[in-house]
């Protein structure tokens, strides 16, 4: 299997990707990292936690990391998509545990350090522990086979603001640095996340199942369809970091093409913008390989039946 780390800020959909990670036989989960975002730091590391203790995996690391943005001091979390405490308000148990003494860059060095293989980086929140990552231990980071990030948008810009999605507008500096790198990078961002919308109907065979994976998927998805519904006017919801996952086991799932990425990291209108030069017009070397099209019905039949799978294990 590929050896992966996901660094992520828990988050209803981030919990999914998790799950969707936890029950593919491709991929090796070797630990999480967790990052503020969609909930402050503190919540999205107890998510963590109490997401594994779920499937029965406190074995696997989870370090905390950066809780606030490298530069700018006026992110604000995604409460009105992912509820106060990241997770709709859906009872999970609490994790006999808590996290892992190191710090989350630490744990990242110890686990590519350590892999045999070369690991992929699946990142679904803001890039900030990427980022420091990269700054701290550039020999290190150079080991990655490739880091596969949820973020972005080349055509089908924003959803936070209209020209910025919401990983990349929480921490724009570190999305900067973490394009700029020279890593091999694949951009799942909106154009590919919302042509891949699963609906509500599509649960109703895990509903079916029943059992405690169904209960708490089904909590968060019923969850994030409403909160779509209200704040987006879209009815289902994009499960863009399952999508990040996926494009991991299966990459036949997301075509993509080598472009130059940039950041936007001020300006009132465009703060966290991704500017993709689609047609190469600055002659630039490609910094990414960006997510276009994506095969949404192979998608969904993957992401659910997986957690069918995991849920009935
Ligand atoms: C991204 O932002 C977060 O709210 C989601 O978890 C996902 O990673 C989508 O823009
Ligand atoms: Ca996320």
């Amino acid at each position: 299997p590929i050896p992966v780390i996901i660094d992520t800020d828990p988050g209803l959909d981030d919990a999914l990707a998790i799950l969707l990670a936890f029950a593919s036989p491709e991929l090796e989960v070797l630990g999480l990292t967790t990052v503020g975002g969609n909930a402050g730091l503190a919540h999205t590391t107890r998510n963590a936690l109490r997401l594994l203790h779920l499937i029965g995996r406190d074995d696997v690391p989870v370090a905390a990391g950066a809780n606030t943005p490298l530069v700018r001091q006026d992110a604000v979390s995604a409460a009105g998509v992912h509820g106060d405490d990241g997770f709709g308000g859906v009872p999970l148990a609490e994790a006999p545990r808590g996290a892992d003494a190191r710090p989350a860059v630490q744990l990242l060095v110890d686990l590519i350090e350590g892999s045999a293989e070369p690991v992929t980086l699946i990142a679904l929140g803001p890039l900030t522990n990427v980022a420091t990552l990269l700054a701290a231990y550039p020999g290190t980071a150079a080991k990655l086979d490739k880091i596969v990030l949820m973020g972005g948008g080349a055509q089908h810009l924003g959803n936070v603001t209209p020209t910025a999605e919401f990983n990349i507008w929480y921490d724009p500096d570190a999305a900067s640095r973490v394009f700029a790198s020279g890593l091999p990078i694949t951009m799942i961002g909106l154009d590919v996340t919302h042509k891949a919308i699963t609906f509500a109907e599509d649960w109703e065979p895990l509903r079916a199942q029943g059992g405690p994976v169904a209960e708490a998927v089904t909590g968060m998805v019923d969850f994030y369809t409403q909160t779509y519904r209200e704040n987006l006017g879209v009815e289902g919801t994009a499960q863009h970091d399952a999508l990040a996952v996926a494009a991991v086991i299966a990459p036949e799932l997301v075509t993509t093409s080598a472009l130059h990425v940039d950041v936007e990291c001020s300006g009132p209108l465009t703060i966290g913008m991704t500017v993709v030069d689609l047609h190469n017009v600055t002659g630039k070397k490609p910094t990414a390989n960006v997510g276009l099209e994506v095969d949404a019905a192979a998608f969904n039949t993957l992401l659910i039946g997986r957690i069918l799978a995991i849920n009935a294990a």
